[in-house]
């Protein structure tokens, strides 16, 4: 494994420049770009900026740990990899790296359904890992990504909700991107990226849920969830959890911040699903502050395509453990001893800015 220098990275942020410097322009215009003017992406960054973190102090917080569950499983911090498609564009080990250094790090990896990696290799690494899956034209191949991650060992299908076109991201186009044709998804069959991307179902609808539903007996998840009435319906139909994600800005520009709608959609979800967060992230008090709004826990996406293609698994690794050691110094300070400590006293969020 390469050797990761403090001095490269010394944070989530520092990251994305070490991303930069290795990657061709076009693909990390790919990476690191949103939709439409960029409005969203922004504004993800911005609310966690935005937020306030209201420490309790005298507390002893000497045994202080980030060990928590996530969907019923050990982990070693509210933190869960996003699924993120093509990581063999930026590094040749791929999806493969990615689940060694999560399952080093004691996160649950989620499996991109545009995985270059198949789901057996993956599972190979050893850690958790649950299956992200988009809706497809071909009903066969949406039941083909659920059948192998059935048989690969997945312990979650996370139906990703709010793709049901991929919008034209100006910044990749005008940098030249296009998906590399010597790439193939063996969960789908061998298909290119790009064939894949005619194959999105637009129809996707929830008797489309109730299909995918009953093709699986494992927990269902569903990412990209804005709306508290769409919480509460998914929790009607029995998800066992939500992803309140904008997908990192790259679908529909001009949504709110996950974390703005957050507190809406856990008073919605009244403890029926795990309720998880995604776009932004960046920092451990990111985190801190989603899991005070009622998150159960954070995915995590672009730092860590950023470290894979800097530095592979090394870099991944390394990622992760920042994020996991500015987590417990966040709730040392925070005053709370563990994840589960973190509540509404610790936060001003919305009119009370
Ligand atoms: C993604 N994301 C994504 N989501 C998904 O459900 N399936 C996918 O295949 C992908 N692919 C993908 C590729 C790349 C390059 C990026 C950057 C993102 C979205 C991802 O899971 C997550 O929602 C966001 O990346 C979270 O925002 P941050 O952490 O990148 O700001």
């Amino acid at each position: 494994m390469a050797e990761v220098r403090d001095a490269e990275f010394l944070n989530l942020h520092d990251v994305e420049a070490c991303a930069r410097d290795v990657l061709d322009p076009a693909t990390f215009a790919f990476l690191a770009g949103g939709a439409g003017d960029e409005v969203t992406l922004r504004r993800n960054r911005a609310a966690f900026e935005r937020c306030r973190l209201v420490p309790r102090v005298l507390v002893d917080v000497g045994a202080a740990t980030t060990a928590t569950t996530v969907l019923g499983r050990p982990a070693a911090m509210p933190v869960v990899v996003a699924p993120m498609g093509i990581q063999r564009a930026v590094h040749p080990e791929g999806e493969c790296a990615t689940a060694r250094a999560a399952a080093a790090g004691g996160t649950t990896l989620c499996l991109s359904n545009i995985s270059t990696c198949a789901p057996a290799d993956v599972a190979a690494a050893g850690g958790p890992w649950w299956q992200q899956l988009y809706s497809w034209r071909d009903h066969g191949l949406t039941r083909g990504v659920v059948e192998q991650a059935e048989a690969c060992g997945a312990e979650a299908i996370v139906l990703t909700v709010d793709s049901g076109v991929v919008p034209r991201r100006e910044r990749a186009l005008r940098a030249g991107f296009a998906f590399p044709d010597t790439l193939e998804v063996p969960v789908c069959g061998g298909r290119t990226p790009a064939d894949l991307h005619v194959q999105v179902d637009v129809t996707l609808s929830w008797s489309t849920f109730e299909r995918i539903a009953g093709l699986t007996r494992l927990p269902l998840v569903l990412k990209g969830i804005l709306s508290p009435a769409d919480a509460a319906l998914a929790c009607e139909h029995g998800v066992a959890g939500i992803v309140v994600s904008n997908h990192g800005g790259r679908q529909l520009d001009g949504t709110p911040a996950p974390l703005e709608v957050l507190a809406a959609v856990v008073e919605a979800v009244a403890g029926r699903a795990e309720v998880l967060l995604d776009s932004g992230v960046r920092r451990g008090t990111d985190v801190l502050a989603a899991l005070a709004l009622g998150a159960r826990a954070v995915m995590v996406g672009r730092p860590v395509i950023y470290a894979l293609a800097a530095a592979g698994e090394a870099g991944v690794a390394r990622v992760l453990e920042l994020l996991r050691a500015e987590i417990e110094q966040g709730l040392t300070l925070l005053g709370c001893t563990s994840p589960d400590d973190v509540g509404q006293e610790h936060v001003l969020i919305g009119a009370t800015w």
